[in-house]
């Protein structure tokens, strides 16, 4: 980032969040803030996630471990909202291991997250069978059966591992294939799986498991800073998302209190990120889709294809109508604009400002996202290369026309702006 500090305050919890459909870039804009902050902490979802990161020339995909790890002296958390899957901790945790990252010095886990057992994995799979051409197309790893349990006060917590672990591992399974039974879905074998995953157990045991929110507001206490990083984004969220296509945990920043255990007033800067474009992976309502050429275009030139699942990204038009609901929602202090560079050589850009269905017109984010229509308003493009950009002088007129358009509709600041994968791509405006 060509200026440097990003002014934090101490004693505060900042947010990060993607504030539309997930995959917007927060690992990276997390790895850019790291070096500002003591304490790095997911609060909400599982290995759902996959935040890439560049670091040392090296590609990382993180999907239960904060984006924080690589920075030595920093504490990362894995907060009570979370949901982790030992078998795919254990994967991800040797792999930042095995390239001299030393996570058991740098990571702490709550012992309140809720456990992803191989049959959750099963059942999110058999539930997603039985909905038929309703899918949610989810990303297979148990995250909606593993949260209906804690929901239902069933689940089996991290902390379950210290003492007496095999007996109430062995109910919670028989339970579940009860229901797989019920379900008639028996034509599933975990027995390989299930060893792994026994072993992620023992290997999770290695690290510090603990009271979390204990710990993170002691830290608060004494002056030093959490930075809490979002996984998915405000259009998945459980209660505000486009229901019932969403995650289902909170990813907003409501979600950082009940998931990290901090109270609304130690919440200071909500930084809400998104693309210069939309994107959707999975099933679900999605207005501002592009079905042609300039759809296929984006996805290609953005590598919009899952970071988990390898799929296809859906791909549209910036959507100002879910992001004013997501700054709402959040209460977004700031905004961060990745990806501006994938708009390059587009001769028109448009954004989304309204949707309409029979005759009807909305500005307000509707109770039911299907069937609308987008209403866009047209702005010029730019044919320069904003990636090799260092700064906000030399952007374009018409990029500059852009940023300034969605901050007056947004009512909001854009203070940095993201023209590639590299840190120093990083612009602040
Ligand atoms: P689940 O979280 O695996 O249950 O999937 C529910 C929905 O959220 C599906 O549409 C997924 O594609 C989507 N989803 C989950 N995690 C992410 C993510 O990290 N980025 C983007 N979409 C996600």
């Amino acid at each position: 980032m060509n200026s440097t500090a990003n002014k934090t305050h101490r004693g505060q919890v900042d947010a990060l969040l993607g504030i539309v459909f997930g995959d917007e870039g927060k690992g990276k804009v997390v790895d850019v803030f790291t070096p500002h902050y003591d304490v790095v902490a997911r609060f909400a979802g599982g290995p759902n996630a996959g935040h890439t990161i560049i670091f040392d020339g090296k590609k990382f995909v993180l999907r239960s471990i904060p984006s924080g790890i690589f920075d030595e002296g920093k504490l990362n958390i894995i907060g009570n909202g979370c949901v982790i899957a030992p078998d795919l901790f254990m994967d991800e945790a040797r792999e930042l291991e095995s390239n001299g990252y030393d996570l058991r010095s740098r990571l702490h886990i709550s012992n309140r997250a809720h456990l992803i057992l191989p049959t959750h994995r099963v059942l999110d799979r058999a539930y997603e069978a039985a909905k038929g051409k309703n899918k949610v197309g989810t990303t297979g790893k148990g995250i909606g059966p593993t949260y209906s349990e804690k929901a239902s006060r069933t689940g089996l917590r991290v902390g379950d591992i210290m003492e007496g672990f095999e007996a109430k591992y062995a109910a919670l399974k028989a339970r579940h294939e009860q229901i797989l039974a019920d379900l008639n879905y028996t034509d599933y074998d975990i027995t390989e799986e299930e060893k792994r995953w026994l072993q992620g157990i023992d290997y999770l045991r290695q690290f510090v498991i603990t009271d979390t929110a204990t710990e993170i507001n002691r830290m608060l206490e004494q002056g030093k800073n959490v930075l809490a990083e979002g996984a998915q984004g405000t259009m998945l969220d459980i209660d505000h998302g486009t229901y019932p296509f969403v995650s289902s945990s909170s990813t907003t920043t409501g979600g950082v209190c009940t998931g990290l255990g901090v109270a609304p007033n130690r919440i200071g800067e909500i930084f809400g990120i998104f693309k210069a474009y939309s994107t959707r992976v999975g099933s679900g309502p999605f207005p501002v889709e592009l079905f042609d050429e300039t759809g296929d275009l984006i996805r290609e030139v953005g590598h919009e294809y899952g970071a988990v699942t390898g799929r296809n990204r859906r791909c549209g038009w910036v959507d100002l109508v879910a992001l004013k609901y997501a700054i709402m929602i959040n209460g977004v202090t700031q905004l961060i604009m990745m990806k501006g560079d994938v708009l390059d050589g587009f001769k028109t850009i448009r954004a989304c400002i309204a949707y309409e269905k029979d005759g009807e017109r909305v500005t307000d984010m509707p109770f039911d996202t299907e069937g609308w229509e987008p209403v866009y308003r047209d702005l010029p493009g730019w044919d320069q290369n904003l990636s090799s950009m260092t700064s906000k002088e030399e952007f374009p007129q018409t990029f500059k026309d852009y940023i300034a358009f969605l901050e007056s509709e947004l009512a909001t600041p854009i203070t940095i702006v993201s023209v590639g994968p590299d840190r120093e791509q990083t612009i602040r405006m």
